[in-house]
């Protein structure tokens, strides 16, 4: 046996951003191939050449399956995962009828394991090997994450989320606690093994001007971590923080004058904004999260994704689970297509996959490592079956070319599709 693998099939492929180059910027091979030694991939190419290279190795042959890095969901809440697709409410209604009394059980350690598995699980089985989470305020719920992650050897990105007011009192901080809680788990997690911590405070109506001050100050001095946050998702939340903090200029002030705007900043939804915050957040370099089935199904608005990217904003693509309706990165990609075409732009195949996986590596910091399968990068990978179902089979037989074989497996495809999951080379799924 040899320590180098091959994986053959369909290979794509991207040789920059195909939402600023264009599809061309796409390299797809009928016949393609990725070699893998120790969790990495060592190279890619046409089958034909790879094997020429590596002709010892170990083959494995996935047929006409398309080959692709594993998708990565930038913003997703897994507390969430056990109350998805709660019926009726627009945000704030909904974090207090259902978001909350269900992140209230995650002080019980056991619990937070419980869902952290399963969440895991469920995102592995739809494609996913790398996602940045919100845990809750409890420290257990941080633990019970990346120790389940690392169980299964996933790169992984969370953080305590830190609130002190305007939620229940058994999901409320304070701002020295959140500071306390954050830096003890981040020394404890970040940088361990595949883990990053993720600097957390949900967003400006759950926080004093105290607290967000404290977690400014503990992100000043951890300027490598990430942070993430909510900004501008519906209205009735920008009213909101308009009374909240009457200073502010504007959402995102709130968080700059806090010391919570910068180029590791992640802002998630980023629906409804104003000139001013579009101009300083590509000022600063920040990236927008677009939330697509969540934005639709808490009736939160139309993120302008072309507006966004053609001013040369930096844009992931997420989940959002559970405000989000899916675990399913080619649902939100079907969702990120849709509400772009309600705006008026139909975005094309190669730019939904990029979002599902270089992109959001990019928008995370990680593009030299996950989302895609240049050599050198982590050999976290996935199999996609372009005829899943009767439905997508009988479309995908007519394609013309992969455009055209893979956009209704973007459009019907769910975790039948995804017919295998590697994570650093080992198969997991
Ligand atoms: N804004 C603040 N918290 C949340 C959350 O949990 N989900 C969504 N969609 N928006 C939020
Ligand atoms: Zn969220």
């Amino acid at each position: 046996m040899s320590d180098i693998t091959l994986h053959l099939g369909q290979t794509l492929w991207f040789e920059g951003d195909p939402m600023v180059l264009g599809p061309q910027s796409a390299i797809h091979n009928t016949r393609g191939a990725i070699a893998v030694q120790d969790g990495t991939v060592l190279a890619r190419g046409s089958a034909d050449d790879v094997r020429r290279a590596y002709p010892r190795a170990d083959v494995e042959d996935h047929d006409d399956a398309l080959i692709l890095p594993g998708f990565i969901d930038a913003h997703v809440h897994y507390p969430q995962t056990a109350m998805i697709a709660s019926w009726g409410k627009r945000l704030i209604d909904w974090l207090n009828a259902y978001t909350f009394p269900e992140e209230m059980r995650f002080g019980d350690a056991e619990y937070a394991q419980d869902i952290a598995g399963r969440y895991l699980d469920i995102a592995l089985a739809n494609g996913t090997t790398t996602m940045c989470s919100y845990c809750t305020i409890h420290p257990e719920s941080v633990d019970a994450y990346f120790t389940a992650a690392a169980a299964r050897g996933m790169r992984i990105l969370g953080g305590k989320t830190c609130m002190d007011r305007n939620a229940p009192d058994g999901l409320l901080d304070s701002a020295q606690s959140a500071y306390d809680d954050s830096k003890a788990l981040l020394e404890a997690w970040h940088g361990q093994g595949r883990a990053s911590y993720v600097i957390t405070p949900r967003f400006s109506p759950t926080s004093t001007p105290e607290q967000l001050s404290a977690l400014g100050a503990l992100w000043a001095d951890h300027p490598d971590c990430l942070m993430q946050t909510h900004l501008s998702e519906q209205i009735d939340e920008i009213t909101w923080v308009r009374g909240l903090y009457p200073q502010a200029r504007d959402y995102l002030d709130t968080y700059e004058a806090h010391g919570l705007l910068g180029a590791n900043g992640l802002y998630g939804h980023a629906i409804h904004l104003e000139p001013r915050e579009r101009d300083r957040l590509r000022e600063v370099g920040a990236a927008l999260i677009h939330c697509p089935t969540s934005n639709t199904f808490i009736g939160s608005g139309l993120f302008d994704m072309a507006g966004l990217v053609g001013e040369g904003q930096r844009v992931g693509l997420a989940t959002d689970t559970g405000g989000g309706s899916s675990f399913s990165m080619l649902r939100t990609m079907a969702a990120a297509y849709e509400v772009s075409q309600l705006r008026g732009v139909a975005l094309h195949p190669s730019a939904l996959l990029w979002l599902a996986t270089e992109g959001s590596a990019r928008s995370l910091g990680l593009a030299d490592r996950v989302g895609t399968l240049a050599p050198g990068a982590e050999a976290d990978f996935i199999t996609l079956d372009l005829g899943s179902t009767p439905a997508i089979a009988q479309r995908s037989t007519r394609a013309a070319d992969i455009w055209e074989a893979v956009f209704p497996t973007i459009m019907m495809g769910d975790d039948r599709a995804v017919s295998g999951v590697w994570v650093m080379g080992e198969r997991l799924g």
